[in-house]
């Protein structure tokens, strides 16, 4: 089954071809990064007139791609080829979402082919199951970490979670943002820069002296604002090099993280942890799950970096395992879709 995906939840505009849901055929991303990191963060606007702009070439050129990876001679012989058109319909910014749930049902209608609304959330899940060739076994316990969520789940099954819990607060992404910002490594979306300048600390000379909130209590949500002004109020101190609160942040938001996701693995006796988002990208929050979890024998699985932050491959898997085709008509735009949210 050949399903053409669409994502435009955020700044960055998407399409991909994924045969089966596993194997990826080409995917295309544009971004308006750029303009956000003029402004110091995402206008809504300016994402929306982006998206509008960059969505009809996106969609051509991964059609082009997609001619020419499976050398089809026509367009036409590749519109032919596709079954069903996904599209992400939540979370996200409304301005952003509409604009491919849009251009989704146009295609879908041009193609004459049923069209299939994918969570946002869900999606981030399915870059594990992509181009992957190891045996993903259920159920898993799963960290869905991104710039807007944290959330801790049980997937028994494809469209079968139970929700163990998740942020009180602020999203794990949004604290490594903010805290990037005051440290003045990047105006916006900085995760990737702090934890560059993490590796610049070769000691953690100021170790335990941020909080790990929340991480010895006996449940399975989180609260990451305390660690934002904690940070905060150290970086005003002037007294710490850059690299060294930049190392003890990574470590105090990674010990929270890595701590919780155990136990909940323990207790659902699971024998799979998977990530998922853009924090997901994370080479230290990567290696010490692996680490904790290989001590307990269980497999640790995640997204290549590539497939960790938004794109449409991994909603076009997530189409694929999770089917529920609807008319176009009754596809609409969900900008506060939750994890657990049926479609
Ligand atoms: O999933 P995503 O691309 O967008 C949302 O759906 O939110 O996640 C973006 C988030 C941002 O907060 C960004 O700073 C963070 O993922 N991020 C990282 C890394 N790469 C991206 N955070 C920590 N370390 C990284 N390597
Ligand atoms: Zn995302």
């Amino acid at each position: 089954m050949i399903i053409f995906g669409i994502e435009t939840s955020c700044d960055e505009t998407a399409a991909a071809v994924v045969e089966s849901g596993t194997r990826e055929i080409c995917s295309v991303v544009a971004s308006s990064k750029e303009f956000h990191e003029k402004t110091g963060g995402i206008v809504p606007e300016v994402a929306a007139r982006k998206q509008v702009e960059f969505i009809t070439p996106v969609i051509s050129e991964c059609f082009e791609k997609y001619r020419k990876e499976k050398e089809f001679d026509t367009l036409e012989d590749c519109y032919r080829s596709v079954d069903a058109v996904a599209v992400t319909v939540g979370p996200g910014l409304i301005g952003s979402l509409v604009v491919g749930v849009e251009a989704a049902k146009a295609l879908s209608l041009f193609l004459n082919k049923p069209l299939i609304p994918v969570n946002h959330l869900v999606g981030h899940i399915y870059g594990n199951f992509v181009n992957n060739t190891q045996e993903l076994l259920l159920p898993a316990v799963v960290l869905l970490v991104s710039g807007g969520h944290t959330d801790l789940v049980l997937m028994k099954d494809h469209g079968n979670f139970e929700y163990l819990g998740g942020t009180l607060d602020d999203a794990v992404g949004e604290a490594y943002d903010k805290v990037a910002r005051l440290l003045g490594l990047s105006k916006y979306l900085g995760g990737a820069l702090l934890s560059k300048k993490a590796l610049e600390c070769d000691e953690n000379t100021i170790k335990g002296l941020l909080p790990r909130p929340m991480v010895d209590q006996d449940n399975f949500d989180f609260s990451f604002s305390g660690l934002k002004t904690a940070s905060k109020r150290i970086i005003e101190l002037n007294q710490y090099p850059r690299e060294v609160i930049a190392r003890e942040f990574e470590e105090a938001a990674v010990e929270v993280l890595v701590k919780k996701t155990i136990r909940a693995a323990r207790k659902f006796n699971v024998k799979t942890i998977m990530l998922g988002g853009g924090v997901s990208a994370n080479i230290h929050l990567r290696e010490e799950m692996k680490k904790e979890a290989d001590k307990l024998g269980i497999s640790t699985q995640v997204p290549p970096i590539r497939l960790c932050t938004d794109n449409a491959v991994y909603i076009a898997s997530a189409a694929y395992f999770n089917n529920k085709s609807v008319g176009y008509e009754n596809v609409e735009v969900n900008p506060s879709l939750g994890i657990m949210d049926k479609l």
